[in-house]
Formats: C-alpha cells, sequence, structure tokens
C-alpha cells in the first residue's frame, strides 16, 4: 500500500485509473471500517482509502483534539485489507489556505436531528467530502448507514452536483451484543461499554411496536427517551423519521407503511453516541 500525504502524489498514484472506490474515513479504525473497504473492493478496482481528522466538521466544544489518533495501527489494518492507496493529509495538505469556499447544505436535511445538536457539522462534512472526491475522482464511495443521515446528506450533494461518484451504503457493523461499532466507543469506562447496547435495543422495542401496527409516534419516542434518561443516559432525540428525507411521517403516511427509520443521540457520561434502524 501507497501512503500519500499531498493531493499532487495522489494524483500521480491515480493517473488514469477509471474504478476506484474510495473510503473517507477520520482513521482509528475498526472492523466496521474494514468492512466498508471488503465492500469497496466489490464495487471498484483500486480501492483507496483516506484519514484526515476534519477540523471543519468539529464544534468548538466537540472532541476535535482528543479524536483517537493511531496512525501507525490503522496503516497495518488497511495494508492487511489490500488497500491500495492511502491518503492521509496533514491539515497544512488539505487545508494551505483557509478553506473559505464551503459547501452549504439544505437546511431542511442538514439542521435537523445531528445538524440541529451539532452546528455545522454537515456543513463541514460536505466541504471535506466534495474537496476529497476532487482529489480521489472516485467512480464509488462507501459510506456506513450507522451515519444515516451523513448519507442522506452526501447522497444528495453528489446527486445535486452531478458528481461522477456513486454513493453506495453499507450496513451497520455491530459488536456481538448489538452495540454499533464506533471510533467513540473508546470513551466508554467498562460500565458504560455494557449500558451502551441498550441504545441499539431502545430502537429495535420502537421498531417491534411499529411492525405490530402501533402508530403513536410521539408517544413511542417519549417513552424511549424517558426509559434512556431512567437508565442514566442523556437522550439528545429519538426520532421516526421517514427514510427519503428523514421528515417526520405523517399520519397518512405512515397509513401507507411508508418506509421509516427511528434514530437516535444520547450521551454516556461524556459520550455521545448514535444509531439508528430501518422499520
Ligand atoms: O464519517 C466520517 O468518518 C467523516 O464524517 C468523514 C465522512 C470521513 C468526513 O470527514
Amino acid at each position: 500500500m501507497k501512503v500519500v500525504t499531498t493531493i499532487e502524489e495522489l494524483r500521480n498514484q491515480l493517473r488514469g485509473q477509471l474504478r476506484t472506490a474510495f473510503v473517507p474515513t477520520m482513521g482509528n479504525l475498526h472492523d466496521g471500517h474494514l468492512s466498508l473497504m471488503r465492500l469497496a473492493k466489490k464495487h471498484g478496482d483500486p480501492v483507496v482509502a483516506s484519514i484526515f481528522v476534519n477540523r471543519l466538521q468539529f464544534g468548538p466544544n466537540e472532541d476535535f483534539d482528543t479524536y483517537p489518533r493511531t496512525f501507525k495501527a490503522d496503516v497495518e489494518k488497511l495494508e492487511k485489507e489490500g488497500v491500495y492507496v492511502l491518503f492521509a493529509p496533514t491539515e497544512k495538505d488539505m487545508y494551505p489556505v483557509p478553506q473559505e469556499f464551503r459547501v452549504q447544505p439544505p437546511q431542511e436535511l442538514a439542521d435537523i436531528l445531528e445538524g440541529k445538536s451539532r452546528p455545522g457539522f454537515f456543513h463541514g462534512v460536505t466541504t471535506v467530502l466534495l474537496k476529497l472526491f476532487s482529489c480521489v475522482n472516485p467512480a464509488v464511495a462507501i459510506f456506513g448507514k450507522k451515519d444515516y443521515q451523513q448519507l442522506m446528506v452526501v447522497r444528495n450533494m453528489a446527486q445535486q452536483f452531478a458528481l461522477p461518484t456513486k454513493i453506495i451504503a453499507a450496513e451497520t457493523w455491530r459488536a456481538d451484543d448489538g452495540l454499533a461499532l464506533s471510533s467513540r466507543n473508546t470513551y466508554l469506562s467498562k460500565e458504560q461499554r455494557q449500558e451502551a447496547p441498550n441504545l441499539y435495543k431502545t430502537l429495535q422495542n420502537i421498531a417491534e411496536k411499529m411492525r405490530g401496527g402501533y402508530q403513536d409516534i410521539y408517544k413511542l419516542e417519549k417513552h424511549a427517551k424517558e426509559e434512556l434518561a431512567q437508565r442514566g443516559w442523556v437522550p439528545d432525540y429519538v426520532s421516526i423519521r421517514k427514510q427519503f428525507n428523514l421528515q417526520p411521517p405523517t399520519a397518512g403516511e405512515l397509513a401507507e407503511k411508508e418506509p421509516l427509520v427511528v434514530l437516535a443521540a444520547a450521551k454516556l457520561g461524556e459520550t455521545r453516541l448514535i444509531d439508528n434502524l430501518e422499520i
């Protein structure tokens, strides 16, 4: 595997490649990321990964400085997966001058749920991704469903800018007890790690009730948040939304069995976890 840090080196490595499959990451790679690399291999060749902790998508009180950086271990894992090029720019390589041109995602998609709690988050994500796409020029790019709203925002961006990159969704990779794998899981204490799968269980309970015909989504969301709070979480949102645009379903859409997704974000101690489940 070639590890390159500058955009110029990256372009030299990828010159003439028309079927590149790209997996952007912020590093601290776990089995979930590695499953994305394997999916990438099925959709293109060569596979290119990036590791870049993107300051633009972190709020002033978020964990940019403490975000786990495990570069050496990450390189070994990617090498084992047969990744062809790893693009690992420094901040200076990525943003040699202040990034003043930025992507402005639509409010109705980017200022709800995650975007409401993390103002500017999707603005930072889309800006870095448009730049990464411009550097890698991938035929396909792989995104995990764990970050469901991110996937939707990126899909819309690719469509509206007519990017020549197909966005492919990968299923969430879970530990045996159901916890969605996330780099932030490493922040959890032993006790918190034991409690953490209950976020997914909460989503499963909601999905089960809805599949059984229960339709009072307001009550389901409220009850789920209360239950999480009782277990020691600080819930941010538990929201049942339409898969299509992440807006709340109307009574008519519920009756017509519109495809839904239940999304949740909650803090366990200082660690904010997110998860979702399609219904
Ligand atoms: O999901 C992530 O790890 C990041 O948001 C991404 C897509 C690599 C952009 O920085």
